[in-house]
This record gives C-alpha cells, structure tokens and sequence, in this order.
C-alpha cells in the first residue's frame, strides 16, 4: 500500500477517523501474536475493519496453515476436500465491523477473492459453486455494517438502526463435514464477565469464551449442517 492509499478523502478522516494501515505495520503488529495468525480456527474480531486489510493478511496466514493442515501423512500435497473444509473455518474465524458501507463491501469481496484464488489452485477442478455460495454466506454474516460503539447496525448514512450487531460462532463440532452456527448479540458477548477480564490481564479475549463455559449467554439461533449448505437455513 502508498502512502496516499491510506486516506481516501479529508473528510472522511475527520468525520471516521479513517486512516487506513500500511502492510509493513500490519505484518509487524501481527507478527505479535504470530501464533494465533497462523492457527486456521484461532478466532479475530476487528471492530473498526476498514477495507480491511488486518483481516487480509491475517486470511493469507491462515491459509498457509489450511494447506499443511490438509497434507495427508506421507504426501507432499494437500487433499483437496480437507483444504476446502480448512479453508471454510479459516474464513469463519475472520469478523469485522465498519460504519462505512463501502467499506464493508470492499473488505467482504477482497476476503473473498484472496480465498477463492487460493480455492482455485489447491482444489482446481474439485471446486464447487455450492461451497463458494457458503463463504459468501458466511462472509456477509461476520462482516457487519455497526457501530462497534453502540454495537447497533447502522444505515447508509452511519446512524444506527434498532437492529443490534449479532455474531454467528462457526464450530465443527464433529471434525467433519458438519458446522454448527450459533448467533448471539454482540452486546451479550461483550457484557459476559469473562471476556473483560481476559481483555484486562491479557490484552486479548476469546468473543465466545463465555459460550464454551458453564454460564451460556442465550443464543439466538443454532443449527448443525453441511458446511457447504450453511446458507440453506438462513431463510
Ligand atoms: C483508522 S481506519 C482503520 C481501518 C483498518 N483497521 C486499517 O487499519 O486499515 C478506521 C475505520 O474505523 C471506522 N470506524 C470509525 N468509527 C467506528 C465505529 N464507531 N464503529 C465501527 N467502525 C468505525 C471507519 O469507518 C474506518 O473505516
């Protein structure tokens, strides 16, 4: 990225603060817990996302790992369905939140367009449209236009609407083809004791800890499906 990439007009700097961040800061920042960038289901939550380009490197990190994860022992290469299984979790581990509309079609597409590129050359003719529609899916889904102040969605001109932001946690319970979504609001998430605390001593938080503890916040939808059909029950 240039210098002058980092600011798309005066105003928009003053009235979003939108600054965006140069790769070489990216790269260095998130070298910090290179770790976790480089786990395929390690989960982020960017709140001020922009087009993107945290959750960009972070994407081409975890694909890295999805295709070592998917080399069957003895092989040099990666099976092609494991990739596409991997690949989808990577995708689901990514969310982000931006008032600015084009922003948040700007980052969904270019998430997207790194995994299909990816998709393409490790899975080649094995690719399928169904799969495709599902990171699409999932993309829309964990990708919100809000207020990651207010935590409401806000309209096309930045104000918020009655509509609370809600998260889905993608999980593979069964280390199968099967993927279970449940939604909660984010104010839930963030209101769970356990996540402020993390946050205090360590500087970093798992969004869905309290979901995996003994005290549940009330989830508002759930359901367990292929993952390529994950956009079927969303009618
Ligand atoms: C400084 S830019 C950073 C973008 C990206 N994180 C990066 O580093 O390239 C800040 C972004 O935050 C967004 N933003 C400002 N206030 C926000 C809020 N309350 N909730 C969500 N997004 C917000 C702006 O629209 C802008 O895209």
């Amino acid at each position: 990225m240039q210098p002058s990439d980092q600011v798309k007009s005066r105003e928009r700097v003053s009235a979003f603060g939108e600054v965006f961040t140069a790769e070489r800061e990216v790269n260095a920042m998130l070298d910090l817990v290179k770790p976790e960038t480089e786990r395929v289901d390690s989960r982020f939550l960017e709140p001020a996302c922009g087009d993107g380009n945290f959750l960009a490197e972070i994407l081409r990190r975890k694909l890295v790992a999805s295709k070592k994860q998917s080399i069957p022992p003895g092989k040099g290469k990666p099976f092609p369905p494991e990739f596409e299984r991997q690949s989808v979790m990577a995708v689901s581990s990514l969310y982000g939140v931006d008032l600015m509309a084009d922003n948040v079609d700007t980052c969904r597409e270019r998430l997207y367009g790194i995994w299909d590129a990816e998709y393409a050359a490790v899975c080649g003719n094995e690719t399928n449209a169904e799969c495709r529609e599902a990171v699409r899916f999932i993309l829309r889904r964990n990708i919100v236009c809000g207020n990651a102040l207010t935590l409401m969605r806000v309209d096309e001109n930045q104000n918020d609407t009655n509509e609370p932001i809600v998260f889905s946690e993608w999980s593979f319970p069964f280390h199968d083809t099967r993927m279970q979504r449940k939604d909660y609001s984010f104010a839930e998430l963030l209101s769970s004791a356990k996540i402020e605390d993390e946050i205090r001593t360590t500087g970093q938080g798992d969004l869905f800890a309290s979901a995996d503890g003994s005290v549940e916040p009330t989830f508002l939808k759930q359901y367990i499906t292929d993952y390529r059909k994950v956009q079927d029950y969303d009618k």
